[in-house]
C-alpha cells in the first residue's frame, strides 16, 4: 500500500522531501517552479499542504477562513501512471483536508490535459468556467470545483 506523508509546515519539510519535490517537479511537471519558489514554499501568505507519496505528490494552497483549498500541482512519476496512484493520492488529500474543515476545492487545468481532467472528473470535480490565454503558452484553462 502506498504510504502518504503530510507536509503542512516548514518544520515538516525535510531536506530529502524538498529535493524530491524539486526533482519531480522539474522533471515531470509541465510548468515547474524555480528553485526559489520551492525553497520558499511555506513563506506564502496562504497556508500550504503537501501530500507526498513514493511516486508523486499533491500541493495545495489552503484558505482556512473560507474553508477553501486550491490544488496547485498533482504529479505522478510517468513510469507509474495509469495504475490508480493519482486517484489514491487525490482522494487521500481530499479526505485529510475535509477532516480539517475544507469544504470547497478548486483548480485550473490546461484544457488539453486529458489525463488530469479525467482524474478530476473521476474525483467529482465539475468544470465551472474557462479562462482563455491563462497559461504562458496562450492555452486555455478549465476551472474546476468540488464541494465536499
Ligand atoms: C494527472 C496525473 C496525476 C494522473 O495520475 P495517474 O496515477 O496516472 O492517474 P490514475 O491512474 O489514478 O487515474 C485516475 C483517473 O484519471 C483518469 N485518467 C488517467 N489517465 C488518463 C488518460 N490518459 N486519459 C484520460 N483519463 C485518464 C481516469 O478517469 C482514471 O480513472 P479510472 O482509471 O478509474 O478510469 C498524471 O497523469 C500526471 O502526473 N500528469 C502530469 C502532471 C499534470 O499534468 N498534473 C495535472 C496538472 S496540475
Amino acid at each position: 500500500m502506498t504510504k502518504f506523508i503530510i507536509i503542512d509546515k516548514a518544520s515538516a519539510l525535510t531536506p530529502e522531501a524538498l529535493s524530491f519535490l524539486k526533482d519531480y517537479d522539474q522533471r515531470f511537471f509541465p510548468t515547474p517552479w524555480d528553485e526559489k519558489s520551492w525553497e520558499q514554499v511555506f513563506d506564502s501568505a496562504s497556508e500550504r499542504f503537501i501530500l507526498l507519496a513514493d511516486e508523486g505528490f499533491a500541493l495545495f494552497d489552503i484558505n482556512s477562513a473560507d474553508s477553501l483549498a486550491h490544488l496547485l500541482k498533482i504529479l505522478i512519476n510517468p513510469d507509474k501512471r495509469g495504475a490508480g496512484l493519482g486517484k489514491a493520492l487525490l482522494s487521500e488529500a481530499i479526505e485529510i483536508l475535509k477532516s480539517r474543515g475544507i469544504k470547497t476545492f478548486f483548480l485550473e487545468v490546461e484544457e488539453n490535459n486529458d489525463s488530469a481532467i479525467g482524474l478530476y472528473q473521476r474525483a467529482g470535480f465539475k468544470i465551472i468556467h474557462k479562462k482563455k490565454h491563462f497559461y504562458s503558452n496562450g492555452s486555455t484553462a478549465l476551472i474546476m470545483t468540488l464541494s465536499v
